[in-house]
């Protein structure tokens, strides 16, 4: 299998341990661009990277997620990059996790942002397997509409920018392939409980949730964080489910306060 992953990177590539951040479902690396600058700009070196099969990366045919987070560990580990702090939002969140249980000695950190540690309901299992049924019959469209209302927080959808950024998000979902969204439902209903690994790491987490997320809400955030035996939690106001679209600085500057007092 390649390992090669289509990345941005942003910073000094000599500024200490990076932040590699991965994005959720059906998205790509391109919802952390109004943050990594701004991590950037205090210093601290970021990769945001497609996992495969999204963005810019190369379907690799069906993936679980630890296919996922084994492709992840070659390409960084070909880039010289560890150890580092290991980011991600939603899906990317549990594709942190998958990588945590794995290979927790590559970890200075975990930044989870809008996301659980748990594994999938039956209700939940079911919604996946109508999802790629969706998504394999009817292309990427639908899925896009039937995600969409649950994304963006209310404060961002009234917003001056709301608009743009509803766009935005519904460009980069409807861009997602058929076969990459139909094989993420699958793996992320196959997804473990990552729970009990938390309650046994020193690997210090970073849980950031928006406040208006519908999808992973606040309450489940701070049960992620209260499980770690090093976790913080941070409510982001005025954020839905892409908190790093919908209010970069304030995730910016939660995730540099958070690294700062470590
Ligand atoms: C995501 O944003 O990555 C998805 O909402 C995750 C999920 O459906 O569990």
């Amino acid at each position: 299998m390649l390992s090669e992953l289509a990345y941005d990177q942003f910073g000094e590539s000599n500024t200490g341990i990076p932040l590699v951040l991965v994005h959720g479902f059906p998205l790509d690396r391109t919802i952390f661009a109004p943050v990594a600058p701004r991590l950037a700009s205090s210093g601290l070196r970021v990769l945001t990277v497609d996992l495969p099969g999204f963005g810019g990366s190369a379907f690799p045919g069906d993936f679980s997620l630890e296919d996922l987070a084994r492709r992840l560990r070659g390409f960084l580990t070909q880039q010289g990059l560890t150890p580092f702090f290991l980011g991600g939002l939603s899906m990317g969140g549990y594709v942190a996790l998958q990588y945590h249980r794995l290979f927790p000695a590559d970890l200075t950190g975990l930044v989870l942002i809008d996301t659980k540690s748990s594994d999938d309901t039956a209700e939940a299992k079911e919604n996946r397997n109508r999802m790629a049924e969706v998504a394999r019959r009817e292309g990427s469209k639908p899925v896009a509409r039937m995600m969409f209302t649950k994304m963006l927080g209310e404060t961002t959808r009234k917003s001056p920018g709301g608009p743009a950024i509803e766009q935005r998000l519904m460009d980069i979902m409807e861009h997602c392939p058929a076969g990459t969204i139909a094989s993420a439902c699958i793996a992320m209903r196959d997804r473990a409980d990552f729970t009990p690994d938390l309650h046994r790491s020193d690997v210090p987490l970073l849980m950031l949730t928006g406040a208006e997320d519908v999808i992973a809400p606040p309450a489940v955030g701070r049960e992620v964080a209260s499980a770690a035996r090093r976790g913080t939690f941070v409510e982001i106001p005025g954020a839905g489910h892409i908190a790093t679209m919908e209010q970069p600085e304030r995730v910016a500057a939660a995730i540099t306060a958070w690294r700062r007092s470590l």
